[in-house]
């Protein structure tokens, strides 16, 4: 089988160590020959790049394996680039979330006014990677998972049309581990599922055991009417209480639109006012991830560089991050495996803007995606993308154009928002944080 030489951009992230663990446990049907690590950030690289080469070194020694901060030798030779970068890191996603929330907004990585700020500074660090992939390895695939995926997807539409580009999201495939705990079954691949949405703005209109076509939604939807996605069974231990409410108010969630499940990001945009009287503006989910993930990861790191050696690592392999093998394995291995992407609608949704980027199932092999045609969606879940995209495709607007009446009219438009003079106070506000990372709006 086809060895792969992969790069890993964003290299210094706290899910790297853990997503590099997962790649080794492929192995057998995703061979590696080279994988390196590029951040832009040389401090954070040497933290994760150094335990990561006591890894490679212990358990890989095949593998060659190094990292960097220079585009050229990150991206020279790869087959994969796979993205995950932050743009802006802890200490902006921070200011995304605490603006807001001033405001008495929703404060979120990827929802509301937080999530477009952060689509600013991501559109044009997303773009840079590709054309570093584009010209060091004109034939990789990028396999993109850096966020707000929605905003970056449609940035690529717009501006790498031709580009070699896949965008996903995990939030669907950890739900989906969840509802096969909820139907006992051993694992999402056993079920075969119908979708349609935004990334993050999504509902699942059929889900069904692959082998024998039973119908499961009856199963979820008793289940989710009571419990959310909670399930005794399910592993708590890699859930925090911040996830465990997130996933439990999708019994909310699921009761205004009942026929489908609802993917659980609709808590920000359907409960904005519970949103903001649960959230502590001094303490945001930034500060939850820098003292949970960020500690324990870079702890470790440090340590295993201390000690030598990663024999008795924490690290465990990112179960969940397999699919990231998925999508590798259906272009390289012609898999033709049905997996959520985030692709242009051109008529998947019959009833919805052919231009939108949506998350629709697709047959992914050696030439990409094939979307499946998921048909007529209803008035009120159409009524909700269509607010919703026009928010995504404004913000692209004045990334481009350098627009502050497109941005303005992105904030106002989000059901995040309750003003448009709210939106220009909270917009003020980012154009001062972001001054480094946005371009100049005007
Ligand atoms: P992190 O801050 O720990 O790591 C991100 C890294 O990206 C940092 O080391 C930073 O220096 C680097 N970086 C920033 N700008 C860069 C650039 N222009 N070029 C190269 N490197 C750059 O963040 P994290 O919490 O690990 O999250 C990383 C990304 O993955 C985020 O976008 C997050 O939202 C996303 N994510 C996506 C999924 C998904 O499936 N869609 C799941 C989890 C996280
Ligand atoms: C978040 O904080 O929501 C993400 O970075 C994912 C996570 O598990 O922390």
């Amino acid at each position: 089988m086809k060895k792969h030489s992969v790069v890993i951009a964003g290299g210094g992230s706290t899910f790297t160590p853990e997503i590099l663990l997962m790649l080794l446990s492929e192995e057998e049907r995703f061979p590696l020959s080279e994988l390196k690590l590029y951040d832009n950030d040389s401090e954070r690289q040497a933290i994760v790049g150094n335990a990561c080469a006591i890894i490679m070194k212990e358990r890989a020694p095949h593998i060659k394996f190094s990292f960097t901060t220079d585009p050229k030798e990150a991206f020279t030779g790869v087959d994969f680039v796979m993205a995950h970068i932050r743009v802006g890191k802890y200490e902006m996603r921070s200011l995304d979330e605490k603006i807001p929330l001033k405001y008495g907004c929703v404060g979120q990585e990827t929802c509301g006014a937080g999530g477009m700020a952060y689509g600013m500074r991501s559109i044009g660090g997303v773009l840079e990677l590709i054309d570093f992939m584009e010209k060091y390895s004109p034939d990789a695939w990028m396999l993109n998972y850096s966020n707000p995926a929605a905003i970056v997807a449609e940035a690529c539409r717009r501006l790498k049309p031709n580009s070699k580009v896949l965008n996903i999201c995990d939030m669907p495939v950890g739900i989906e581990d969840y509802m096969a705990v909820i139907c006992g079954l051993k694992s999402r691949k056993e079920m075969q599922v119908r979708y349609f949405g935004l990334n993050h703005f999504g509902w699942w209109t059929s889900i069904r055991e692959k082998s024998t076509g039973k119908d499961l939604m009856p199963i979820l939807k008793e289940h989710v009417s009571k419990h959310g996605y909670l399930h005794p069974n399910l592993d708590a231990s890699h859930m925090d209480e911040d996830w465990r409410s997130t996933y439990e108010k999708a019994k909310d969630t699921w009761a205004i639109s009942p026929d489908f499940m609802p993917n659980t990001y609709f808590k920000y945009y359907l409960f904005p006012d519970y949103v903001v009287s649960h959230s502590d503006i001094k303490y945001t989910r930034t500060d939850m991830v820098r003292d949970g993930r960020e500690k324990r990861v870079f702890g470790e790191c440090r340590r295993i560089t201390k000690d030598g050696t990663a024999k008795d690592s924490i690290f465990e392999v990112g179960g969940h991050a397999t699919y990231i093998v998925d999508l590798a394995c259906a272009i390289s291995n012609n898999t033709n495996e049905r997996m959520l992407l985030i692709v242009p609608n051109n008529g998947s949704i019959i009833n919805f803007d052919p231009t939108a980027m949506v998350e629709i199932p697709c047959i992914v092999g050696s030439e990409g995606p094939e979307p499946l045609v998921m048909g007529e969606i209803p008035r009120f879940n159409k009524g909700l993308m269509e607010q919703q995209v026009a928010v995504e495709k404004l913000v692209v607007d004045a990334w481009i154009e350098g627009s502050y009446l497109k941005m303005w009219q992105a904030l106002s438009m989000s059901k995040t928002i309750p003003s448009v003079e709210v939106a220009k106070k909270i917009l003020d506000e980012l154009i001062e944080a972001n001054k480094s990372f946005w371009p100049k709006l005007k």
